[in-house]
């Protein structure tokens, strides 16, 4: 493969070649002997051209009028002629060259090109032997004929190579970069060993820079290897194979779902297999928020139903309570005892059914706009001393610019659920983290965040659930979350969660502004990352 592209490099290798194998006879500067023969070619083009033409149009299968075919041949060997006068003009060679690569010659076969030169070299040779027959000179003529020719034949060789090869370079490139920015993860491996060979951008970013050499099946969760492995054993016998229902492994552990798709490519003797992933997380996420949002309202319903018959019998206990403390006024210190945790008991389950009933939207509340920086600023009073004792510092940056539209006994049961627990989260104490900004024109966000324990990829789907709890019996009753969950529903808000760098919790919460549109999905998404 000729390394050098450019037209002056190119003829200097040909006419090295030439010259050093002993086949320049005629030097390449301008000579009385040129000059005749151009002179000569320049006199009889009509001639050879005309018949030239008549001797290619069949063989070469030229269509229509062979007019502007002629007109070209004409055209192309003046510029020869020219060469062959003055061997310093390129011009032919540069129009061959560009020819090759774009024009016309580019699209035929290099042997139909170069068969019809061969038939124009014989055409002159035919006149030359014709009209200077008995000259002197005609020896030396024919000769630089055609060591001409052959120059001319040895250049056009190379610039159809030059161009095919230019071409699949191209070819491969715009291949190499369709993969490449391809928006799925997409791994070329090797088709017995697994290896992988190549990965594109995205696969990078979803899998991280692997050590080249592991086997593609290293990059899932070790339950799926022995699928994926069986999957490059059908492929090899079938060509292509898919697998539903898998999952890469993230850089920080977190599972991608994927399905997968495989071909098998032969490429010089070596077999490998083009593996495509189809990230399913949107789709997931997707039906988790549905099955979600149905589970939730399942709840709800149930949950209201139940508050509401057990608020009556609980009313009635409280009452009697309240009665037995009137009617023993002299009680034994044991019995006030009791007493006093009865009736902190009952306190407490008022609290757990109208954290129910707030979960179960049946205390209808009306939205007003919320200065969320003050209720912010007041809650955190509110929970100064409870802070203090757990040795949680607030770290506070508030910035909200606009009140954002809500109910505000909801946000501050937003507020005080994740406050506590972030410190819940911190039971060594440790650093909150609360910052309200606006988000463009439409969204105020609300950042809570603690450096506690965090919560593992697996557990993270399931905290929004109602009762779901990893706390002690009596200390949580999983019902947090779910609240702030349809707090922000409602609003027509989002919230997500994400574990911070290093260590901790982050939630992310964004709440319409007044005057914003109503956001488009009136549900909130619960997003992993
Ligand atoms: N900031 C946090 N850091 C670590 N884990 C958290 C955090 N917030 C919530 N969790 C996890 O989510 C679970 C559910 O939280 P949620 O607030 O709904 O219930 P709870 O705190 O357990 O009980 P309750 O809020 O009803 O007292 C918690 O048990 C805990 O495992
Ligand atoms: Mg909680």
């Amino acid at each position: 493969m000729p390394a050098d592209a450019t037209l002056e490099s190119h003829l200097r290798r040909i006419r090295d070649y030439l010259h050093h194998l002993g086949l320049e006879t005629f030097p390449a500067r301008p000579s009385p002997l040129r000059t005749r023969l151009a002179d000569f070619m320049e006199r009889h083009l009509e001639e050879a051209a005309a018949t030239w033409l008549e001797t290619v149009t069949h063989a070469l299968a030229i269509e229509g009028s062979p007019k502007p075919v002629g007109d070209d041949m004409r055209a192309a060997t003046i510029r020869w002629i020219h060469h062959v006068r003055e061997p310093q003009d390129v011009e032919t060679y540069e129009v061959l060259q560009r020819h090759a690569r774009l024009g016309f010659i580019a699209h035929h076969p290099p042997a139909r090109f170069l068969a019809s030169q061969l038939v124009m070299r014989e055409k002159y040779r035919g006149i030359l032997r014709r009209e200077l027959a008995g000259d002197a000179e005609l020896g030396d003529l024919l000769s630089l004929l055609e060591q001409e020719a052959w120059e001319r034949t040895l250049h056009i060789t190379d610039f159809f190579v030059e161009a095919r090869e230019q071409d699949l370079a191209e070819q491969s490139e715009s291949y190499r970069r369709s993969v490449d920015s391809a928006p799925t993860p997409i791994l070329l491996c090797d088709a017995e060993s697994g290896t992988i060979l190549n990965l594109n951008r995205v696969a990078t970013r979803e899998v991280g820079t692997t050590p080249a050499g592991g086997p593609v099946w290293d990059l899932h969760p070790e339950e799926e290897r022995s699928t994926v492995r069986r999957l490059f054993g059908e492929t090899i016998e079938a060509g292509t194979g898919k697998r539903e229902n898998l999952h890469l492994v993230r850089p920080d552990g977190e599972p991608l779902p994927v399905d997968v798709r495989t071909a098998l490519i032969e490429i010089r003797q070596q077999s490998t297999i083009q593996v495509i992933y189809v990230d399913l997380s949107e789709r997931r996420q997707l039906e988790f928020q549905l099955i979600q949002a149905e589970k939730m309202a399942g709840i709800g319903q149930l949950a209201a139903g139940i508050a509401h018959e057990i608020r009556n019998p609980l009313g009635i206990i409280n009452n009697a309570l309240y009665d037995l403390g009137e009617l023993l006024p002299d009680a034994s210190p044991e019995v006030r005892e009791d007493l006093q945790i009865a009736r902190a008991e009952m306190q407490r389950v008022q609290e757990i059914i109208s954290n129910l009933l707030e979960f179960s939207h049946d205390n209808k509340t009306e939205e007003q706009p919320v200065d969320l920086d003050d209720l912010v600023a007041r809650t955190l009073k509110l929970m100064d001393k409870y802070l203090q004792n757990s040795g949680v510092r607030a770290q506070v940056d508030l910035g909200a610019t606009a009140p954002c539209i809500a109910n505000e006994n909801g946000i501050r049961q937003v507020l005080l659920n994740l406050i506590t627990n972030a410190v819940q989260a911190m039971p060594e104490g440790g650093e909150l983290r609360i910052e309200t900004r606006p988000m463009g024109d439409t969204w105020l966000r609300l950042v809570v965040e603690d450096d506690g324990e965090g919560i593992p990829p697996e557990r993270r789907r399931r905290i929004f659930e109602p009762f779901f709890t990893t706390k002690e019996p009596g200390r949580g009753t999983g019902l947090g979350l779910s609240i702030v969950h349809s707090v922000i529903k409602r609003a027509r808000g989002r919230i997500e969660v994400a574990n911070r760098p290093g260590r901790g919790t982050r939630f992310i919460i964004q709440l319409p502004l007044t005057g914003a549109p109503p956001a488009a999905s009136d549900d909130t998404g619960e997003s992993a990352r």
